[in-house]
């Protein structure tokens, strides 16, 4: 059946596709030349009614995994609302956001927003009309022309480093060019009621000698969120503009009255703004954010793109870090629309956790401290421990012992392991998936991380329960609670097995979360030789699914303390009774038993699909079309892998039809196009499935011989007949970790029939 649906979408997929872009790149920001970066679009993933109904995410520009993205400003971002939405007609800026997902808040933003003749700082105001069509969006460069408010018109560009915007500001007929940097605004609080806003105190200090407009913002949207314990009070962005034109005049707006001359001020909804002599045609602005200090942005100005620099060489730099990465991956047989999708996909896949450490300094929220070393931030764990953390290992692995220590640090300095950190801890969602993401790593080989404390931080989520766990149900965005991480362990999960669905909420999936995490921390202990834990998490991270299993239904059901059921719609968090029950990826044989075995839990696949169960926009069910090839039906496998490709995603920008999610939507993407999957990530075995080209050759980082996978004929033939990799048979459809980084020929042979 739905091979068939493949087979018809066929004519439409081998279509090449327009243009990447709706206007040429200029030749100054296509070097180094780079095809895979010329495949990146930006706007895929922004489309939809509102955008948290595709991915939510924005056409910036930074580098990977960069401190700060740089993005035109069509609307005030919140929870659930991005800074820019295609639909919006006006500009009102150009933010640096730190706003690492759609349901996550912003926090330290700075706007720089142009303009000519009466300056207009408020939001509603400043607001400039643009013709999409003047648009350019790549990964590293973006510009648009703007309709000046008194006429004229101003053409921005925009680039950026790891924690420096770079703008540059043509006017045309226009009279008095100026420039508003925005310190605070009126700061929606949490993601319901968008009147409720909070006005925070700011700060703008004006230097005309050195041309500098800085300053800070302390705005934090999740701090209604996450353990009262580490407030991060002291927080603040902060930000120093430093023109290449010298200033006419200066000043300060508070909610829009001018103050002229004056250079300090701390207020609510304030800005700082520079005019320039009316014969000022272009203006260039470097704006160094920071989260230490305005000195600290100083330095991050010297250090990325210092005085002299040219917006054509800051975003040379960021094409050639997008080229770096993404070269390693050369694909033949794909057409131009699947191109785009996979390069934007990788694009998307490293932007996060992003770096926060500065010259080897961090601030830290959990304490207000400024510490030595290497943080991170932006840890969306429940999404990316499944896919997008191994894609991370294979493709960024010389940043994994930072991302690592960055966690490590976060439980040094608040005492647990991150689960959703956005600034601090926010609790959002369950398990303690730090401990799956720890331990794969390991078990991948990744060191240069402090092993012992990170064996000590896992074992506290394990065995530690969070305050007053008996009388807190620690339910989703749950206010004024402390650390969530494992609620109910105490309660019941360490005695019998299971969280108690009447204790606590999203029970059945907190169940479920906690022994994959108790699993995946037995693959620690054997790896540390601790027989003795090993056995312990082990027995715990197999055996408790099953404590909630429902023999009579054949489904996952959550319980309640007394052992009775819940109910088949109880205790899910994003999911139902279909998609959790197939939550068992460390223990798919004892599933099959329980349905029967293969022939049956593959008829109960069929089901599930067939039946409309299947959720590809959201995580849980990423790693159920690839089940099927556990249990001796990879075809089936390798036609839901296909569909889903072409159903949830395309190069539009409603093309990724679930939240990215820091990089797992696209994860999926990438290596189901590669052929296999990481369906037990922590395990270190993929899952074969159905390449989608003819060939990729992939150069790993750190790997002498690329791994060429040769796949003729994938993208009309779906079907694998035979796998080889580097000589061996591939059998039982799964591949390690180990053959991978070796390098060498991935080999499949194709079929346009099931084999
Ligand atoms: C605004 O939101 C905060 C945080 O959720 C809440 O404490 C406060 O009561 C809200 N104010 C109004 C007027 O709704
Ligand atoms: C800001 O100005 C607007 C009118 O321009 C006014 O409605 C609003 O109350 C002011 N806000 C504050 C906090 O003064
Ligand atoms: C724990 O419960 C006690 C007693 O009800 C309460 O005073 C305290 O605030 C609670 N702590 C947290 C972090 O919820
Ligand atoms: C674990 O034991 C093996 C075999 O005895 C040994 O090679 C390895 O170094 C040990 N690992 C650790 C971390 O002690
Ligand atoms: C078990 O707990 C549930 C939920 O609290 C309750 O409805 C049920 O009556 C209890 N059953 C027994 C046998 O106590
Ligand atoms: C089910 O399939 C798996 C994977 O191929 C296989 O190892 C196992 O033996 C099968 N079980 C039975 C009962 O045939």
């Amino acid at each position: 059946m739905l091979a068939d649906v493949f087979i018809s979408l066929l004519p439409f997929l081998l279509s090449t596709g327009g243009a990447a872009f709706a206007k040429a790149v200029p030749a100054a920001f296509r070097r180094p030349v780079s095809d895979a970066v010329d495949h990146v679009d930006p706007i895929i993933g922004n489309g939809g009614v509102i955008p948290s109904h595709t991915g939510g995410m924005i056409p910036s520009t930074a580098p990977p995994f960069a401190m700060t993205r740089w993005v035109a400003q069509t609307r005030q971002n919140y929870v659930s609302v991005p800074p820019y939405i295609l639909t919006d007609t006006s500009i009102h800026g150009f933010q640096g956001t730190h706003q690492p997902a759609i349901w996550m808040g912003e926090s330290g933003q700075v706007v720089v927003i142009p303009g000519a003749g009466d300056i207009k700082s408020n939001f509603e105001d400043r607001g400039m009309d643009f013709n999409k069509d003047t648009e350019v969006r790549t990964a590293s460069y973006y510009s648009v022309e703007l309709d000046a408010l008194e006429g004229g018109t101003i053409l921005a560009e925009q680039s950026a480093t790891s924690r420096v915007g770079h703008l540059r500001f043509t006017f045309q007929h226009t009279s008095t060019p100026y420039v508003v940097v925005e310190a605070t605004r009126a700061a929606v609080v949490g993601h319901t009621d968008t009147s409720n806003t909070t006005l925070h105190i700011g700060s703008i200090r004006i230097d005309p000698h050195t041309r500098e407009v800085c300053g800070s913002n302390p705005e934090r949207q999740d701090s209604i969120i996450g353990p009262l314990s580490t407030p991060a009070r002291g927080f603040s962005g902060y930000f120093c503009a430093r023109f290449a034109q010298p200033f006419a005049t200066w000043g300060v707006t508070t909610n829009g009255t001018i103050h002229d001359g004056v250079l300090r001020r701390d207020d609510r909804l304030l800005s700082g703004f520079a005019t320039f002599a009316p014969s000022t045609r272009v203006v260039d602005v470097r704006i160094g954010v920071s989260f230490i200090s305005i000195e600290q942005a100083r330095r991050n100005i010297d250090r990325e793109a210092p005085d002299g620099e040219t917006l054509e060489v800051t975003a040379q730099k960021t094409r050639a870090a997008w080229a770096e990465k993404l070269d390693r991956i050369r694909v033949e047989g794909a057409t131009e629309k699947q191109k785009t999708i996979f390069y934007t996909a990788f694009f998307y896949s490293l932007q996060y956790p992003y770096e926060t450490s500065e010259e080897g300094r961090y601030y830290s929220g959990f304490d207000d401290q400024v510490h030595e070393g290497e943080s991170y931030n932006g840890y969306s764990i429940w999404d990316t421990f499944r896919a997008e953390w191994a894609w991370l290992i294979l493709f960024a692995p010389e940043r994994m012992p930072g991302m690592i220590t960055s966690m490590l640090n976060d439980f040094k300095e608040g005492g647990w392991l991150p689960k959703w950190k956005n600034v601090i801890e926010t609790n959002i969602m369950v398990g303690t998936h730090a401990d799956s993401q720890i331990s794969e790593a390991v078990v991948k080989g990744v060191r240069g991380f402090d092993l012992e404390l990170a064996w000590q931080a896992v074992v506290k989520d394990a065995t530690v329960p969070p305050v007053n766990d008996s009388t807190t149900t620690y339910g989703d965005r749950q206010e004024d609670v402390d650390y969530e991480v494992r609620s109910g362990l105490s309660t019941v999960y360490a005695e019998k097995g299971w969280v108690a669905s009447d204790i606590h909420s999203e029970a059945g999936s907190c169940t479920l979360d906690y022994s994959y995490d108790d699993y995946a921390i037995s693959l620690f202990a054997d790896a540390l030789n601790k027989t003795e834990d090993a056995h312990f998490y082990r027995e715990r991270g197999l055996g408790n699914p099953f404590k909630i299993f429902n023999d009579e239904t054949g489904f996952m059901e959550a319980r309640n303390a007394n052992g009775s059921f819940a109910g088949p719609d109880a205790g899910w968090t994003e999911g139902d009774k279909w998609i959790y029950t197939f939550d068992v990826v460390q223990n798919i044989p004892e599933l099959a038993l329980r349905r029967g075995g293969n022939a049956s839990f593959v008829q109960f696949l069929d089901e599930h699909f067939d039946g409309g169960h299947n959720q590809h926009t959201n995580e849980p069910s990423h790693h159920i079309p690839y089940l099927y090839a556990m249990v001796d039906a990879a075809p089936k496998t390798q036609e839901r892998v296909r569909s889903i490709a072409v159903t949830d995603y395309d190069d539009t920008p409603t093309g990724l039809l679930g939240n990215e999610d820091c990089g797992q939507m696209s994860a999926w993407y990438l290596f189901s196009a590669l052929g296999f999957y990481p369906v037990d990530p922590a395990s270190g075995n993929y899952v074969i499935g159905s390449p989608f080209f003819d060939k990729a050759t992939v150069r790993l980082p750190g790997v002498a011989r690329p791994l060429v996978i040769s796949s003729p004929g994938a993208p009309s033939q779906i079907y694998v007949e035979n796998s080889v990799i580097n000589g061996g048979k591939i059998s039982n459809s799964v591949i390690t970790h180990t053959q991978l980084i070796r390098g060498g020929e991935l080999r499949f042979e194709m079929s346009s029939v099931p084999v």
